[in-house]
C-alpha cells in the first residue's frame, strides 16, 4: 500500500461527511483502504483495478468483511467495462466521489484517466485524489484539472507530522517537490 493511500483514507475518515446514500468508486484502488473505509460508513462503493490485481484487491476487500463491494476489471481505456458495474451497484452510470491514490504514473494515461473521471462523476461530485510529486510533470494535468474541476481547491492538510499539503491547484510549481498533496474537487462539467 502506497503512502498517498493511507492518507486518502485518513482524509476521507477526518474531514469528509460520508452519508449511506453516497455512491463512491475508487479507481486504481490497490488494496483499496479508501474504498473499505467508504464502506464501513455505509456507502455503496465499486473499485476498479487491472485484471492483473484485481484478485489482491478483492482478498483485501474480503479481508476487511467488503464483499458487496463492486468489482471492475479493467485498464482505464476500458471504459465501456465501467457501465454495467456501475449501473448494478449505483442505479446509474454515475458516482458521488471518485477517489485515486498514487495513480499517476504514465503521462500518456493521463487523458483517458481524466476522461473516465468525467464520465464516473456526476456534476457537483467530488474528485479526491492523493499522489505523490516524485518528480514527474504534472503541469498538463494539473491544467486539465483545473479546467474540469475549477470550482475546487486544493485542501489543506496535515498529517500528524510537520508536513502540510496547502498547495493551490492554481500554483503550477510543484514539479521539483517530492511530497503527498491531496486534492478534494468538485465536478463544475
Ligand atoms: C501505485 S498503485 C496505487 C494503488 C493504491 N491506490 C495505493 O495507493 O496503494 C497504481 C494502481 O493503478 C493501477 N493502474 C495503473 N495503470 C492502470 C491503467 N492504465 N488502467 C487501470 N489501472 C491502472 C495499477 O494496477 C495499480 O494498482
Amino acid at each position: 500500500m502506497w503512502d498517498a493511500e493511507v492518507l486518502l483514507a485518513h482524509y476521507l475518515e477526518r474531514h469528509v461527511v460520508l452519508k449511506p446514500s453516497d455512491r463512491v468508486l475508487e479507481l486504481g484502488a490497490g488494496t483499496a483502504l479508501a474504498a473499505i473505509l467508504c464502506r464501513k460508513r455505509s456507502c455503496r462503493v465499486v473499485v476498479q483495478e487491472t485484471r492483473f490485481a484485481i484478485s489482491h484487491t478483492a482478498e483485501c476487500l474480503k479481508m476487511n468483511l467488503c464483499e458487496d463491494v463492486g468489482l471492475i476489471a479493467a485498464n482505464w481505456a476500458e471504459q465501456e467495462e465501467f457501465v454495467p458495474v456501475l449501473q448494478e451497484f449505483f442505479g446509474r452510470g454515475e458516482s458521488d466521489f471518485v477517489l485515486m491514490a498514487d495513480v499517476f504514473y504514465h503521462p500518456e494515461d493521463f487523458p483517458t484517466l481524466l476522461s473516465l473521471v468525467n464520465r464516473s462523476l456526476i456534476r457537483g461530485g467530488s474528485l479526491v485524489l492523493c499522489f505523490e510529486q516524485r518528480r514527474r510533470r504534472l503541469n498538463e494535468l494539473m491544467e486539465e484539472l483545473s479546467h474540469s474541476f475549477g470550482s475546487g481547491q486544493v485542501v489543506k492538510y496535515e498529517i500528524p507530522s510537520d508536513q502540510s499539503y496547502k498547495e493551490s491547484i492554481e500554483n503550477h510549481d510543484i514539479d521539483d517537490k517530492t511530497c503527498l498533496y491531496l486534492l478534494h474537487l468538485t465536478n463544475k462539467l
